[in-house]
């Protein structure tokens, strides 16, 4: 549908916000009929007549924002976390926010892994040790590390990209734990995985992994006292976002021994990682990596604008953040 203007109405606007960093993912015309404007993601937030916008987790969709961009009609986050928009401020202007579920599942379950290996295994210490020219040959006891089969992975966040990381730890010999809002029968079915409450998983898991939403209820979740119940010896995995740990006592597990190793691939203060987190032999740091394949950014990059083009056609949002 084109903008239409008459006399008697307001002239509705023909402008669209993209990330400038998905232009290279996206066909040349995304939007038919609307004039696009790519917004680099160290540039502001604009205020004008967009009646789209598609950000990165980056750009902060505030109140502000969000009324300095009265005409708009759709967030459509390049992202499966929405914790980068005010969801509130959108449901009371009447604007819609939609994300890009599953297209990315499979790449952060397959990143979770990497990370759930290379800490286990000990990759980071191992690479050091050749890059400083300090391996002198094998030896049978040299960075011995976590054998997986028959340990226990404790998935916080059954949804899809825990269940995902859960089936893939079949493979492994894992037994599984995981917290959810509800039972989720069919992955119980597909993995023998049981549903046990927070501080149960965390003290029998091997392995913990955390696949929950950053949301107001999730913010510091993983605290002194709860890393302080893991089992000695443990590993910690984060692939969702940072703010969900507090790095201070991540960075204490670590350095009493209760954790034996951390693989994050999401932080806090992004950009910005903890340089003692950056120097620590036995955690392994990773700069937001979890969908990044070509095949996944592609189709998180379409499926935003598909979100647009369904919006701005009057057509319902593929994939709402909520209902
Ligand atoms: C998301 O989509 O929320 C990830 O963090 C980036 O893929």
């Amino acid at each position: 549908m084109h903008p239409v203007s008459s006399l008697h109405e307001r002239a509705v606007s023909s402008r669209v916000l993209i990330a400038a960093e998905l232009q290279e993912l996206l066909d040349p015309d995304p939007v038919p009929g609307y004039d696009v404007e790519w917004l680099p993601s160290d540039a502001p937030t604009p205020a004008g007549d967009y009646v789209a916008i598609v950000p990165l987790l980056t750009r902060w969709i505030g109140g502000t924002e969000q009324k300095n961009l009265p005409d708009l009609k759709i967030v459509a986050n390049c992202a499966v976390g929405v914790d980068n928009v005010d969801l509130v401020a959108a449901e009371m202007r009447g604007v819609i926010v939609t994300n890009t579920p599953d297209v990315l599942t499979d790449a952060t379950a397959d990143l979770t892994w990497a990370l759930i290996l290379a800490v286990a295994r000990r990759l980071k210490e191992g690479e050091r040790l050749i890059a400083e020219g300090k391996w002198t040959g094998f030896h049978p006891a040299l960075l011995l590390g976590l054998e997986l089969r028959d340990k226990t992975l404790g998935i916080v966040g059954a949804g899809r990209i825990g269940q995902a990381v859960g089936r893939r730890a079949v493979g492994f010999g894992m037994r599984l734990l995981y917290t959810a809002r509800g039972t989720r029968r069919e992955f119980e079915d597909q993995t023998g995985a049981r549903r046990v409450d927070l501080v149960r998983l965390l003290e029998a898991s091997d392995v913990v992994t955390l696949h929950v939403p950053s949301t107001p209820e999730t913010k510091g979740l993983m605290n002194r006292e709860r890393f302080t119940v893991m089992k000695e010896g443990a590993l910690f995995v984060n692939t969702a976002r940072g703010d969900i740990v507090r790095e201070p006592a991540l960075l204490e597990a670590l350095a009493s021994g209760r954790l034996a190793g951390a693989g994050l691939d999401v932080f806090a203060e992004e950009p910005r990682v903890n340089p003692e987190l950056v120097a620590h032999p036995r955690a392994v740091v990773l700069p937001h990596l979890g969908s990044a394949t070509g095949h996944t950014r592609r189709a998180m990059a379409e499926l935003a604008v598909k979100n647009v083009r369904a919006v701005l056609a009057e057509e319902p949002p593929l994939t709402p953040a909520y209902r």
